[in-house]
């Protein structure tokens, strides 16, 4: 049970009550808003303290040189790292002649709260200098998800006793001095002053500053104005240099009177717009933020997310932490994605600097599947990127003398930028991943366009890689040898079952994407033999298996190798990677995250087809002691496998591990940006683990269960067009067509005719009796 908690627990809001200063880089994570396109950390107003300052621009990035001491053929020799922009959310305070710090004074009352439903954070807080005077300050500060390039705050001042004089700067600042990096490989390497100054400018309530970033060459715009309402005798004033542009109201206020500043920022970034017509686009940004309002941007919010909340609302009675939670982690999982628009969605956000800013296989297999089915809109955003990335992806293919596209295993610009080759070039199963989430988009949409286009170049080109990537051996089976899966604790093995049976999938579906779409499959090269190739490689794919266990391995000859000695691992030695050297993680069974249990997942299809059940239930048992749970992403996955496989017990506690993963900072490393996945997963714990949904195809298929905490689950889904609710109690499901057309949906097996005519309940059976798995000791999740 997580005791302590920072947050409060209430359905719709995350609140703090109190100000722990060494908690405040967590908290900057939990409180950051964003839209996809710009992501604010949630950093006090007044710019300190802070834990880590943090304005993020989706795309916007700084290169520097890869550094190898023993340099290889391939190695990729550029690194990128997100860079923290131009910082619009300063609103400096000084009281009489005192400024308003934190770790000063005495702070009487401090509340944060993050809306889910309105989409603003929320403070109120009141502070006695240490002179002796006091004031209320309220802030609210939005990130809109309706016009991406604008942020907004509205902060407040008023005296409580006395009359006070109060001067509230307004800044932007661009090259904000860091915290140095801890040395732990996830955080970020900080890049000092990366912005170059073009132009500054303040005039009256308006400001704006234009930089540039020194070997990316990209050029970023923010410009910010003001609306002020305060006694008639308030003076304001501004003025800028090259890395600040500053906008100071002053004021004498009575106890009653307030002083409020309503400010609107927006941001823009290019490659390759000029100055004068960056510095245009950030003002007409502003110009139609003025047109909406405060007001108007504030209702905006409030009736997106309506929307947003009304086809993917996910209500979980019986367990508060995780209804908050829940809600919590769709709320992230949305703001990373909203308005991306053909950029990536890193993972961490916009949320923080961590792993570099860089986007994985995370988005495809964690973030897309949650997206697909409540906001598809944002994946065909992600994918178009990802094919917009073609050409880089080309040629890491032919320079590692492949075929096809090679997606590489972290990226902000498309290019490779895993300088471990191991576990960066060698998990080849990121491309398989992207072609599996082009797939599940247009299945779950019905959107031929994307198909057509997006669609089947990514498979064509993936399918390419595969073919040329793996091999028949005399006997006609298909391997593919040397590659690294999901699981980063074993690297270079051959015939990963993951890795085969995505590249399985990723064959097929390029050959039937094929067949659907002639004509643009041959504008891509594609002829009748090619795509007999593909076909046939998958048919032959090569799935280890262990007769005397009777398991399916990881890899080849995985099972044979020596277990990790867990009795003398202490507590205190995870995760592993940062105790015990890589080599000798990867001779012996020890599973950083889920591998072939996720594979159980994500191609159940091949599962269902090859072994029933208790198979199934055998592979999930033997690699429970195993699995150490050293990436975020496992727990999700595990309570996947858990609940499919009857242990409802189990995956109720890796539902709620997932869930609370930043909530309650489980790994430590919140501070960095949130674990965009892990949320992500949270949706997918619910409603794949407990409401048992897997697509088929072009169909729906469900089997849910709930753990004994439970009274009831619903959930709803976007699905071709039509949304689905589906109520999961004890002993009943109940599946309601609340629009579109008729469709077949199976409940445990039946096959069940929704006509959109009222609900269809159904019984749920009950689960499997088995034997619940052992974990590895210290590992074993959290017992609620
Ligand atoms: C995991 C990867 C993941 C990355 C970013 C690593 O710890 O092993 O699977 O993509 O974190 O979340």
């Amino acid at each position: 049970m997580i005791t302590n908690r920072t947050y409060t627990v209430e359905p719709w809001s995350v609140r703090e009550t109190s100000l722990n200063l060494d908690l405040l880089a967590q908290s900057e994570s939990v409180f950051a808003l964003s839209n996809g396109h710009v992501g604010w950390r949630g950093n006090l107003d007044e710019g300190e303290p802070h834990g880590l300052p943090g304005t993020y621009l989706n795309g916007v990035h700084e290169l520097h040189p890869l550094p190898y001491a023993e340099a290889g053929y391939g190695y990729p020799e550029s690194g990128q790292t997100v860079i923290n922009v131009t910082n619009g959310k300063l609103m400096r305070l000084l009281v009489d002649d005192e400024p308003f710090d934190l770790r000063y004074g005495r702070l009487v009352k401090h509340e944060r709260t993050l809306d889910l439903r309105r989409g603003v954070l929320e403070r109120v807080c009141e502070w006695t200098s240490p002179a002796g005077s006091t004031v209320r300050v309220r802030s609210t500060r939005l990130v809109s998800l309706t016009q991406r390039a604008i942020a907004a705050v509205q902060y407040e001042v008023e005296p409580v006793d006395d009359s006070t004089r109060v001067v509230i700067q307004s800044g932007l600042v661009a090259n904000e001095s860091l915290p140095d990096p801890d040395g732990d490989p996830r955080t970020a390497r900080a890049l000092q002053s990366p912005l170059e100054p073009e132009e500054h400018m303040a005039a009256g309530p308006r400001l704006r500053l234009v930089h540039r970033t020194r070997r990316s060459g990209l050029r970023v715009a923010v410009a910010a104005d003001h609306m002020v309402d305060g006694p008639d005798e308030t003076t304001m004033a501004s003025e800028s240099n090259v890395d600040v542009a500053r906008f100071t109201v002053t004021a004498v206020l009575e106890p009653g009177q307030r002083l409020r500043v309503r400010k609107t920022v927006a941001h823009g970034w290019s490659s390759t717009r000029s100055r004068p017509a960056m510095g245009d686009q950030v003002e007409a940004a502003l110009a139609a933020a003025a047109h909406s309002g405060w007001d108007g941007l504030v209702e905006e919010q409030r009736s997106y997310l309506d929307d947003f909340w009304a086809r993917a609302d996910v209500e979980v009675h019986g367990d508060e932490e995780i209804q908050q939670a829940v809600r919590f982690a769709l709320f992230h999982v949305l703001q990373a994605g909203a308005r991306a628009e053909q950029r990536a969605i890193p993972a961490k956000g916009l949320t923080g600097s961590g792993y570099d800013g860089h986007a994985f296989w995370d988005t495809e297999m964690f973030v897309l599947p949650v997206l697909t089915y409540t906001e598809p809109r944002a994946v065909a955003e992600v994918l178009r990127w990802r094919c917009d990335t073609l050409p880089a992806a080309r040629d890491r293919a032919a320079q590692l003398g492949l075929r096809g596209a090679a997606f590489p295993w972290r990226t902000i610009d498309g290019s490779e930028g895993s300088a471990y080759w191991p576990a960066g070039t060698a998990a080849f199963h990121v491309t398989a991943d992207i072609a599996h989430a082009a797939v599940r988009y247009a299945a779950a949409t019905g959107d031929t366009e994307f198909e057509r286009g997006t669609g089947l170049e990514l498979l064509v080109e993936s399918a390419r890689l595969w073919r040329s990537l793996g091999h028949h051996d005399h006997h006609g089976v298909f391997h593919i040898d040397g590659v690294t899966g999901p699981d980063e604790y074993s690297a270079i093995a051959d015939d990963n079952t993951y890795t085969n049976l995505m590249a399985r999938s990723n064959l097929l579906s390029a050959a039937d994407a094929c067949e659907r779409f002639p004509d643009e499959a041959a504008r891509l090269g594609v002829d009748e033999e090619e795509s007999a190739t593909w076909r046939d490689a998958a048919e032959a794919v090569h799935i280890p298996y262990n007769d005397e266990l009777g398991v399916h391995e990881q890899d080849s000859g995985y099972t044979r190798h020596q277990r990790w000695d867990f009795a003398t691992t202490g507590a205190d030695q995870y995760p592993l990677m940062l105790h015990f050297p890589y080599f000798d993680l990867y001779r012996k069974q020890v599973v950083k995250q889920s591998d072939l249990v996720l594979a159980m997942y994500t191609c159940g299809s091949w599962f269902d087809e090859h072994c029933d059940e208790e198979q199934i239930a055998r592979n999930f048992a033997y690699y429970e002691p195993l699995t150490v749970r050293d990436s975020s992403l496992s727990a999700c996955c595990q309570a996947v496998m858990a609940a499919q496989t009857g242990h409802l017990r189990l995956a109720y506690d890796y539902a709620a591990e997932a869930a609370l993963m930043d909530l309650a900072d489980l790994e430590h490393n919140t501070r960095d940006g949130l674990h965009i996945a892990s949320l992500a997963g949270t949706w997918m714990a619910l409603v794949a683990g407990f409401g048992g949904t897997r697509r088929d195809g072009e169909s729906l298929r469900f089997a849910p269960r709930l753990p004994e905490k439970f009274s009831r689950l619903a959930f709803r889904l976007q699905f071709r067009g039509r949304c689905l609710q589906v109520e999961i109690e004890a002993d009943k499901a109940t599946y309601t067509l609340l629009n579109g057309a008729p469709v077949t949906i199976h409940h445990h097996g039946e096959p069940l005719r929704m006509n959109g005519d009222g609900p269809v309940v159904r019984a749920v059976p009950a689960p499997p009796r088995r034997t619940a798995p052992e974990q590895p000791p210290h590992r074993r999740p959290n017992v609620r």
